[in-house]
C-alpha cells in the first residue's frame, strides 16, 4: 500500500482527483466510484478541473435498499448532485434501491460489473472497517449482495437523515471479490473515528471481521489519510 498523508480534506480531494487523472491518462475506461463525505472534495476537485470522461464508464459501489434515486439519500442522487449534474459519464451505474428482490438486482448488477472490469475503484472506509457495505463478517468472496446495516452504520449514517428512524436497514454493496478485483484501489479516509479502522485495515491481521484489510492482498492501493486518521500507525 501506498500511503500519502495530507493536511486536510481540500488537499486530500486534489491528490485523489490526480490519482483519478493519472488513470484517465494511462487509458482507464471504467471508474468504480464511492458515496459518504470523505470523497466529496476528490469530486469537487474533479469537478472544478478540465477532465473529460465523457466517453467513460462509471460503476458505484452500493445504494440503500428501499430508496429511489431521486431521493435526497440515496446514493444515486448524490452522485448526481456531486459529480454526474457537472461531469458526467458515458453511462453511470448505481444498484436500484427500488428491485425489492435482493437476489434478482445482485444478479443484474454482477452482469454490470462482470461486462465492465474496473480500472480504479475509490473507496471510503466505515468506522467498523466496511468497504462499500460490507458489513464486518462478510465474505472475502462475495460478490453483489443485499446487506442488513449493522446498528454502528445505521447510527453513524443517520447524521445525513432528519431522524434515525428513516435510515434504511438494508442495502445493496458491491461485494468485496468484486472490489478487489480492481487493477488499482484508492482508499481514503479522514478523523480520528476512522484511526481504528485504518489501523486495523494498514497493520492488523487480514480478517473478515475487518472487511477493510484485505487491502493488503491487493498489489496497487492508494490511501490517503488525514493527520488523525493516521494517528494510530
Ligand atoms: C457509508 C458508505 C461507505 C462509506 C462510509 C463512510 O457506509 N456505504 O461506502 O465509505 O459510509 O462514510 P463517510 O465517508 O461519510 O465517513
Amino acid at each position: 500500500m501506498k500511503i500519502i498523508k495530507v493536511q486536510d480534506q481540500v488537499e486530500g480531494g486534489q491528490v485523489g482527483a490526480r490519482v483519478f487523472q493519472d488513470a484517465l491518462q494511462t487509458n482507464a475506461k471504467v471508474f468504480g466510484l464511492a458515496t459518504g463525505s470523505t470523497p466529496i472534495s476528490i469530486y469537487d476537485a474533479i469537478t472544478k478541473s478540465d477532465m473529460d470522461f465523457s466517453d467513460k464508464i462509471s460503476i458505484n459501489l452500493d445504494e440503500y435498499k428501499g430508496l429511489s434515486g431521486d431521493h435526497e439519500q440515496s446514493y444515486r442522487y448524490f452522485m448526481q448532485q456531486h459529480l454526474f449534474n457537472e461531469k458526467p459519464f458515458k453511462e453511470s451505474y448505481v444498484p436500484d434501491g427500488l428491485n425489492p428482490d435482493g437476489i434478482a438486482e445482485s444478479e443484474r448488477y454482477d452482469a454490470i460489473l462482470d461486462q465492465f472490469p474496473r480500472d480504479l475503484q475509490i473507496l471510503g472506509l466505515g468506522q467498523n472497517g466496511h468497504i462499500g457495505f460490507n458489513e464486518p463478517g462478510t465474505s472475502f468472496e462475495s460478490t453483489t449482495h443485499e446487506v442488513d446495516l449493522t446498528a454502528s452504520t445505521i447510527e453513524a449514517n443517520a447524521r445525513f437523515f432528519d431522524d434515525q428512524n428513516d435510515v434504511p436497514r438494508q442495502a445493496y454493496s458491491m461485494g468485496i471479490k468484486s472490489i478487489m478485483s480492481a487493477k488499482q484501489i484508492l482508499m481514503v479516509a479522514y478523523g480520528a473515528n476512522k484511526a481504528q479502522a485504518v489501523q486495523a485495515m494498514i497493520e492488523g491481521p487480514v480478517t473478515e471481521n475487518v472487511p477493510a484489510s484485505i487491502l493488503q492482498k491487493h498489489d496497487n492501493v492508494v490511501v490517503i489519510l488525514d493527520e488523525a486518521a493516521a494517528s494510530n500507525l
